[in-house]
């Protein structure tokens, strides 16, 4: 296996106004390896996250020297490209489900959609898949729980659609 990093982060700073809220973050992290970032409540942990992912709000500002994804530097492609990335190569799971699931689709239908972007399967497939993925990360009789919505959902069970959503690609 090489060694070569999976992911570089270097020099990260973000800042909403004169608020610097990450402030000058480095780090790598290799394959296969488990990588924690440990810090207090708003202490910069998923906006350093959403920067990598290009998903930051409108009001932040970034900066970086490089963050590269092996040996791709994403502070340079343009965001057509990104899209094909995000959810496929990088996935993210949202610290909070009730404001990243849509609340009005059935939770099937929303890891159906990241299939549906980045993989080229047929409908069969696609449920069939759909069903794995739920079976996958426990949600209990998942046949019953595909057509569900997210507030018919425990929420440690909207986590679970969550994480299912990030493994789909
Ligand atoms: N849209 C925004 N506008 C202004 N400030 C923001 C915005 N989003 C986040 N912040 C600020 O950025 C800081 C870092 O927030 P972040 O969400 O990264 O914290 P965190 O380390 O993930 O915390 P937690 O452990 O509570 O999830 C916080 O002080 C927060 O108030
Ligand atoms: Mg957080």
């Amino acid at each position: 296996m090489s060694n070569k990093p999976l992911l570089t982060v270097n020099c990260l700073t973000v800042s909403f106004g004169q608020n610097k809220v990450v402030d000058d973050i480095s780090f790598t992290i290799n394959p296969g390896e488990t990588f924690a970032l440990v810090g207090e409540s708003g202490s910069g942990k998923s906006i350093t996250a959403l920067s990598v992912l290009r998903l930051l709000p409108n009001a932040a500002r970034m900066q970086a020297t490089s963050i590269a994804l092996q040996d791709q530097e994403l502070t340079k492609i343009p965001e057509i490209d990104f899209c094909k990335l995000r959810g496929r190569r990088i996935g993210l799971i949202f610290q909070d489900p009730m404001s990243s699931l849509n609340p009005v689709m059935p939770i099937g239908d929303q890891i159906a959609e990241v299939l549906k972007l980045h993989l080229e399967l047929g409908k069969e497939q696609i449920q069939q898949r759909v069903l794995e993925l739920i079976k996958q990360v426990e949600i209990p009789e998942p046949e019953r729980r595909i057509s569900e919505y997210p507030h018919q959902l425990s929420g440690g069970q909207r986590q679970r659609v969550m994480i299912a959503i990030a493994l789909a690609g």
